[in-house]
Protein backbone atom coordinates (compact mmCIF):
# COMPACT_ATOMS: atom_id res chain seq x y z
CA UNK A 1 0.00 0.00 0.00
CA UNK A 2 2.62 2.09 0.73
CA UNK A 3 4.55 1.48 -1.88
CA UNK A 4 0.88 1.85 -4.26
CA UNK A 5 1.27 5.95 -2.47
CA UNK A 6 4.78 6.52 -3.21
CA UNK A 7 4.24 5.05 -6.87
CA UNK A 8 0.96 7.45 -7.46
CA UNK A 9 2.68 10.82 -5.95
CA UNK A 10 5.71 10.32 -8.12
CA UNK A 11 2.95 10.02 -11.56
CA UNK A 12 1.74 12.92 -10.07
CA UNK A 13 4.64 15.35 -9.39
CA UNK A 14 5.83 14.21 -12.97
CA UNK A 15 2.65 15.13 -14.52
CA UNK A 16 2.92 18.61 -12.87
CA UNK A 17 6.50 19.02 -14.04
CA UNK A 18 5.46 18.75 -17.19
CA UNK A 19 5.75 21.99 -19.63
CA UNK A 20 2.59 22.64 -21.53
CA UNK A 21 4.44 22.47 -25.05
CA UNK A 22 6.66 19.74 -24.72
CA UNK A 23 8.10 19.89 -28.37
CA UNK A 24 9.78 23.35 -27.44
CA UNK A 25 10.81 22.85 -24.11
CA UNK A 26 12.78 19.50 -25.44
CA UNK A 27 14.23 21.09 -28.37
CA UNK A 28 15.11 24.20 -25.40
CA UNK A 29 16.98 21.62 -23.10
CA UNK A 30 18.36 19.75 -26.08
CA UNK A 31 20.43 22.99 -26.98
CA UNK A 32 21.15 23.88 -23.26
CA UNK A 33 22.18 20.97 -22.73
CA UNK A 34 24.50 20.83 -25.98
CA UNK A 35 22.41 17.18 -26.73
CA UNK A 36 21.95 15.65 -30.26
CA UNK A 37 18.78 13.54 -30.52
CA UNK A 38 19.10 10.20 -32.28
CA UNK A 39 16.41 7.93 -33.39
CA UNK A 40 15.13 4.93 -34.83
CA UNK A 41 12.65 4.37 -37.31
CA UNK A 42 10.49 2.36 -34.72
CA UNK A 43 9.63 5.58 -33.29
CA UNK A 44 6.60 7.77 -32.59
CA UNK A 45 6.48 10.08 -35.08
CA UNK A 46 6.23 13.07 -32.96
CA UNK A 47 9.32 11.44 -31.87
CA UNK A 48 11.14 11.19 -35.15
CA UNK A 49 10.10 14.56 -35.51
CA UNK A 50 12.10 16.35 -33.22
CA UNK A 51 15.24 14.20 -33.88
CA UNK A 52 18.44 15.68 -35.14
CA UNK A 53 18.95 12.56 -37.44
CA UNK A 54 16.68 9.32 -37.95
CA UNK A 55 18.12 5.78 -39.41
CA UNK A 56 18.37 2.56 -39.18
CA UNK A 57 20.64 0.35 -36.58
CA UNK A 58 23.96 1.01 -38.88
CA UNK A 59 23.19 4.47 -39.99
CA UNK A 60 22.41 5.19 -35.81
CA UNK A 61 25.96 3.51 -35.06
CA UNK A 62 27.88 5.38 -37.96
CA UNK A 63 26.35 8.93 -37.12
CA UNK A 64 26.72 8.40 -32.92
CA UNK A 65 31.01 7.54 -33.48
CA UNK A 66 30.59 11.24 -35.55
CA UNK A 67 28.42 13.03 -32.37
CA UNK A 68 31.06 15.78 -31.09
CA UNK A 69 27.88 17.64 -28.90
CA UNK A 70 28.25 16.41 -24.91
CA UNK A 71 24.96 14.37 -24.69
CA UNK A 72 23.97 11.78 -26.80
CA UNK A 73 19.70 11.72 -26.28
CA UNK A 74 19.07 8.49 -27.83
CA UNK A 75 15.48 7.50 -28.85
CA UNK A 76 15.99 3.96 -29.82
CA UNK A 77 16.33 0.27 -27.70
CA UNK A 78 19.05 -0.16 -24.93
CA UNK A 79 21.40 -2.37 -27.57
CA UNK A 80 21.08 0.92 -29.52
CA UNK A 81 22.32 3.39 -27.12
CA UNK A 82 24.84 1.08 -25.65
CA UNK A 83 26.64 1.18 -29.66
CA UNK A 84 26.48 4.68 -29.03
CA UNK A 85 28.26 4.76 -25.54
CA UNK A 86 30.79 1.96 -27.05
CA UNK A 87 31.71 3.88 -29.81
CA UNK A 88 32.13 7.29 -28.37
CA UNK A 89 32.53 6.89 -24.66
CA UNK A 90 33.25 10.57 -23.71
CA UNK A 91 29.40 11.66 -24.38
CA UNK A 92 26.85 11.13 -21.74
CA UNK A 93 24.48 8.87 -23.49
CA UNK A 94 20.57 9.13 -22.21
CA UNK A 95 17.73 6.87 -23.27
CA UNK A 96 13.57 7.88 -22.15
CA UNK A 97 13.35 4.66 -20.98
CA UNK A 98 15.56 2.03 -19.52
CA UNK A 99 13.31 -0.50 -19.89
CA UNK A 100 13.58 -0.33 -23.68
CA UNK A 101 14.73 -3.80 -24.44
CA UNK A 102 14.72 -6.12 -27.53
CA UNK A 103 13.60 -9.89 -27.30
CA UNK A 104 16.20 -10.39 -29.67
CA UNK A 105 19.18 -9.34 -27.02
CA UNK A 106 16.88 -10.46 -24.07
CA UNK A 107 17.09 -13.99 -25.90
CA UNK A 108 21.24 -14.30 -25.48
CA UNK A 109 22.23 -14.01 -22.00
CA UNK A 110 25.98 -13.31 -22.19
CA UNK A 111 26.92 -16.50 -19.96
CA UNK A 112 24.60 -18.62 -21.84
CA UNK A 113 26.13 -17.48 -25.56
CA UNK A 114 29.85 -18.31 -23.80
CA UNK A 115 28.59 -21.81 -23.34
CA UNK A 116 27.43 -22.35 -26.99
CA UNK A 117 30.57 -21.03 -28.57
CA UNK A 118 32.55 -23.46 -26.38
CA UNK A 119 29.83 -26.27 -27.04
CA UNK A 120 30.46 -25.37 -30.97
CA UNK A 121 34.20 -25.33 -30.48
CA UNK A 122 34.58 -21.72 -30.81
CA UNK A 123 34.34 -21.00 -34.13
CA UNK A 124 34.57 -17.10 -35.92
CA UNK A 125 31.28 -15.68 -33.91
CA UNK A 126 29.48 -13.01 -36.11
CA UNK A 127 26.06 -11.25 -34.15
CA UNK A 128 23.87 -8.91 -34.83
CA UNK A 129 23.95 -5.35 -33.48
CA UNK A 130 20.46 -6.39 -31.32
CA UNK A 131 22.99 -8.22 -28.83
CA UNK A 132 24.18 -6.78 -25.29
CA UNK A 133 27.58 -5.10 -24.53
CA UNK A 134 28.79 -7.98 -23.15
CA UNK A 135 27.64 -10.74 -26.16
CA UNK A 136 29.37 -7.99 -28.41
CA UNK A 137 32.52 -8.49 -26.65
CA UNK A 138 32.26 -12.53 -27.22
CA UNK A 139 31.88 -11.86 -30.83
CA UNK A 140 34.18 -11.20 -33.86
CA UNK A 141 32.70 -9.24 -35.80
CA UNK A 142 29.15 -7.50 -35.65
CA UNK A 143 26.20 -6.68 -38.41
CA UNK A 144 22.83 -5.08 -38.91
CA UNK A 145 20.06 -6.07 -40.87
CA UNK A 146 21.67 -3.71 -43.69
CA UNK A 147 25.01 -5.39 -44.09
CA UNK A 148 24.85 -9.08 -42.35
CA UNK A 149 25.48 -10.56 -46.06
CA UNK A 150 28.32 -9.21 -46.50
CA UNK A 151 29.81 -9.33 -42.61
CA UNK A 152 29.15 -13.16 -43.33
CA UNK A 153 31.43 -13.55 -46.51
CA UNK A 154 33.82 -11.56 -44.84
CA UNK A 155 34.02 -14.10 -42.18
CA UNK A 156 35.27 -17.06 -44.91
CA UNK A 157 33.77 -20.62 -45.34
CA UNK A 158 32.67 -21.34 -41.88
CA UNK A 159 31.18 -22.84 -40.36
CA UNK A 160 30.78 -19.54 -38.50
CA UNK A 161 28.24 -18.94 -35.41
CA UNK A 162 25.79 -16.62 -36.38
CA UNK A 163 23.47 -15.24 -33.38
CA UNK A 164 20.63 -14.29 -32.41
CA UNK A 165 18.33 -13.99 -35.04
CA UNK A 166 17.26 -17.56 -36.70
CA UNK A 167 15.36 -16.15 -39.61
CA UNK A 168 18.13 -13.26 -40.58
CA UNK A 169 20.59 -16.12 -40.32
CA UNK A 170 18.35 -18.54 -42.65
CA UNK A 171 18.35 -15.53 -44.76
CA UNK A 172 21.39 -14.80 -44.98
CA UNK A 173 22.37 -18.58 -45.26
CA UNK A 174 20.31 -18.78 -48.40
CA UNK A 175 22.52 -15.99 -50.24
CA UNK A 176 25.45 -16.62 -52.51
CA UNK A 177 29.00 -16.80 -51.26
CA UNK A 178 27.73 -16.58 -47.45
CA UNK A 179 29.21 -19.59 -45.16
CA UNK A 180 27.45 -22.03 -43.39
CA UNK A 181 25.95 -20.58 -39.77
CA UNK A 182 25.71 -22.38 -36.28
CA UNK A 183 22.28 -20.68 -35.50
CA UNK A 184 21.40 -19.07 -32.21
CA UNK A 185 18.05 -19.60 -31.82
CA UNK A 186 16.27 -16.34 -31.06
CA UNK A 187 13.31 -13.78 -32.78
CA UNK A 188 12.45 -10.35 -32.93
CA UNK A 189 8.63 -10.28 -31.22
CA UNK A 190 7.47 -8.25 -34.01
CA UNK A 191 8.42 -10.03 -37.22
CA UNK A 192 7.92 -13.08 -36.42
CA UNK A 193 4.09 -12.33 -35.53
CA UNK A 194 3.30 -11.80 -39.15
CA UNK A 195 1.36 -14.28 -41.17
CA UNK A 196 1.77 -15.64 -44.61
CA UNK A 197 -1.25 -17.42 -44.87
CA UNK A 198 -3.05 -13.78 -44.60
CA UNK A 199 0.00 -12.40 -46.57
CA UNK A 200 -1.16 -14.50 -49.13
CA UNK A 201 -5.03 -13.46 -49.18
CA UNK A 202 -3.90 -10.08 -49.03
CA UNK A 203 -1.99 -10.41 -52.32
CA UNK A 204 -4.70 -11.70 -54.11
CA UNK A 205 -6.65 -8.66 -53.31
CA UNK A 206 -3.49 -6.13 -54.35
CA UNK A 207 -2.50 -8.24 -57.24
CA UNK A 208 -0.55 -5.54 -58.38
CA UNK A 209 1.41 -4.65 -54.63
CA UNK A 210 4.50 -4.95 -54.45
CA UNK A 211 5.53 -6.64 -50.72
CA UNK A 212 8.66 -5.34 -48.31
CA UNK A 213 9.91 -7.19 -45.69
CA UNK A 214 12.43 -7.21 -43.40
CA UNK A 215 14.74 -10.00 -43.01
CA UNK A 216 13.67 -10.63 -39.83
CA UNK A 217 10.50 -12.13 -40.60
CA UNK A 218 10.03 -15.53 -41.01
CA UNK A 219 11.20 -17.65 -44.01
CA UNK A 220 7.57 -18.21 -45.37
CA UNK A 221 6.82 -14.92 -45.49
CA UNK A 222 10.23 -13.41 -46.92
CA UNK A 223 9.42 -15.83 -49.56
CA UNK A 224 6.17 -14.42 -50.48
CA UNK A 225 7.94 -10.78 -50.55
CA UNK A 226 9.49 -9.06 -53.94
CA UNK A 227 12.00 -7.26 -51.82
CA UNK A 228 13.92 -7.88 -48.29
CA UNK A 229 16.00 -5.25 -47.20
CA UNK A 230 16.61 -3.14 -43.51
CA UNK A 231 14.26 -0.38 -42.37
CA UNK A 232 16.19 2.01 -44.65
CA UNK A 233 15.96 -0.46 -47.76
CA UNK A 234 12.38 -0.29 -47.21
CA UNK A 235 11.91 3.14 -46.81
CA UNK A 236 13.85 3.79 -50.11
CA UNK A 237 12.44 1.23 -52.15
CA UNK A 238 8.92 2.10 -51.03
CA UNK A 239 10.06 5.40 -52.17
CA UNK A 240 11.53 4.67 -55.29
CA UNK A 241 9.30 1.59 -56.66
CA UNK A 242 7.16 1.75 -59.22
CA UNK A 243 4.64 0.19 -57.41
CA UNK A 244 1.55 2.63 -56.34
CA UNK A 245 0.61 0.04 -53.43
CA UNK A 246 3.24 -1.64 -51.07
CA UNK A 247 2.36 -4.06 -48.42
CA UNK A 248 4.82 -3.59 -45.07
CA UNK A 249 6.15 -6.48 -43.15
CA UNK A 250 7.99 -4.27 -40.91
CA UNK A 251 7.39 -2.16 -37.97
CA UNK A 252 4.91 0.47 -38.31
CA UNK A 253 6.85 3.84 -37.47
CA UNK A 254 8.87 3.35 -41.14
CA UNK A 255 5.30 4.41 -42.40
CA UNK A 256 5.81 7.95 -41.36
CA UNK A 257 8.89 8.58 -43.44
CA UNK A 258 7.55 7.12 -46.38
CA UNK A 259 4.22 8.98 -46.14
CA UNK A 260 6.39 12.33 -45.70
CA UNK A 261 8.82 11.87 -49.28
CA UNK A 262 5.79 9.82 -50.98
CA UNK A 263 2.52 10.33 -49.94
CA UNK A 264 0.50 9.75 -53.15
CA UNK A 265 2.09 5.46 -52.30
CA UNK A 266 -0.88 3.45 -50.61
CA UNK A 267 0.68 1.76 -47.96
CA UNK A 268 -1.10 -1.35 -46.19
CA UNK A 269 0.83 -3.00 -43.29
CA UNK A 270 1.48 -6.81 -43.66
CA UNK A 271 -1.36 -8.80 -41.29
CA UNK A 272 -0.34 -10.40 -38.32
CA UNK A 273 -1.28 -13.32 -36.94
CA UNK A 274 -3.55 -11.91 -34.51
CA UNK A 275 -6.05 -9.65 -36.08
CA UNK A 276 -6.90 -7.90 -32.70
CA UNK A 277 -3.69 -6.61 -31.79
CA UNK A 278 -1.12 -3.63 -33.37
CA UNK A 279 1.54 -6.33 -32.47
CA UNK A 280 3.75 -4.82 -35.34
CA UNK A 281 4.70 -2.38 -33.25
CA UNK A 282 7.49 -3.10 -31.15
CA UNK A 283 6.29 -2.35 -27.47
CA UNK A 284 10.08 -2.16 -26.50
CA UNK A 285 10.53 0.75 -28.86
CA UNK A 286 7.04 2.55 -28.16
CA UNK A 287 8.12 2.28 -24.27
CA UNK A 288 9.66 6.23 -25.59
CA UNK A 289 7.85 8.95 -25.52
CA UNK A 290 7.60 12.93 -25.50
CA UNK A 291 7.45 13.21 -21.76
CA UNK A 292 10.13 10.45 -21.17
CA UNK A 293 12.31 12.40 -23.34
CA UNK A 294 11.74 15.61 -21.73
CA UNK A 295 12.54 14.02 -18.37
CA UNK A 296 15.91 12.55 -19.47
CA UNK A 297 17.17 15.49 -21.10
CA UNK A 298 15.99 17.56 -18.37
CA UNK A 299 17.77 14.99 -15.66
CA UNK A 300 20.44 13.75 -17.84
CA UNK A 301 18.92 9.98 -16.90
CA UNK A 302 18.53 7.34 -16.94
CA UNK A 303 22.12 7.64 -18.24
CA UNK A 304 23.65 4.24 -20.12
CA UNK A 305 27.14 3.15 -19.14
CA UNK A 306 29.42 0.23 -19.90
CA UNK A 307 32.13 -1.19 -17.99
CA UNK A 308 35.46 -0.48 -19.75
CA UNK A 309 36.50 -3.56 -20.16
CA UNK A 310 33.29 -4.55 -22.04
CA UNK A 311 33.33 -1.58 -23.83
CA UNK A 312 36.81 -2.42 -25.17
CA UNK A 313 36.27 -5.74 -26.01
CA UNK A 314 32.80 -4.48 -27.31
CA UNK A 315 34.49 -1.97 -29.83
CA UNK A 316 36.78 -4.39 -31.60
CA UNK A 317 34.19 -5.97 -33.51
CA UNK A 318 31.57 -3.25 -34.03
CA UNK A 319 34.52 -1.41 -35.37
CA UNK A 320 35.52 -4.11 -37.68
CA UNK A 321 31.97 -3.52 -39.12
CA UNK A 322 31.86 -0.17 -39.53
CA UNK A 323 35.58 -0.63 -41.46
CA UNK A 324 33.95 -2.63 -43.50
CA UNK A 325 30.66 -0.72 -44.35
P1 LIG B 1 17.35 -2.15 -38.64
O1 LIG B 1 18.74 -2.68 -38.80
O2 LIG B 1 16.59 -2.26 -39.91
O3 LIG B 1 17.35 -0.80 -38.06
O4 LIG B 1 16.57 -3.12 -37.66
C1 LIG B 1 16.70 -2.99 -36.27
C2 LIG B 1 15.69 -3.72 -35.58
O5 LIG B 1 15.60 -3.73 -34.39
C3 LIG B 1 14.77 -4.48 -36.40
O6 LIG B 1 13.77 -4.97 -35.66
FE1 LIG C 1 14.05 -5.97 -31.02
FE2 LIG C 1 12.15 -6.71 -32.72
FE3 LIG C 1 11.84 -4.50 -31.30
FE4 LIG C 1 13.64 -4.59 -33.28
S1 LIG C 1 11.43 -4.72 -33.48
S2 LIG C 1 13.95 -3.75 -31.24
S3 LIG C 1 14.35 -6.70 -33.10
S4 LIG C 1 11.97 -6.58 -30.50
Amino acid sequence: MADALLKSDAAEAVEEDLPEDLEEAILELKSQRNAVLLAHYYQESEVQDLADFVGDSLALAQAAKQVDRDVIAFCGVNFMAETAKILNPKRTVVVPDLDAGCSLADGCQADDFRKFIDEHGRPPVLSYINTSAEVKALSDLICTSSNAVEMARALGEGPIIFAPDRHLARWVEQQEGTPELIIWPGTCVVHEQFSAKRLAQLKVRHPDAEVLAHPECDDAVLALSDFIASTTGIIKRAIDSPARTLIIATEDGVFHQIHRSAPDKELIQAPGMDESCACNQCPYMRLNTLEKLYLCLRDLAPEVTVPEPIRKAALRPIDRMLALS
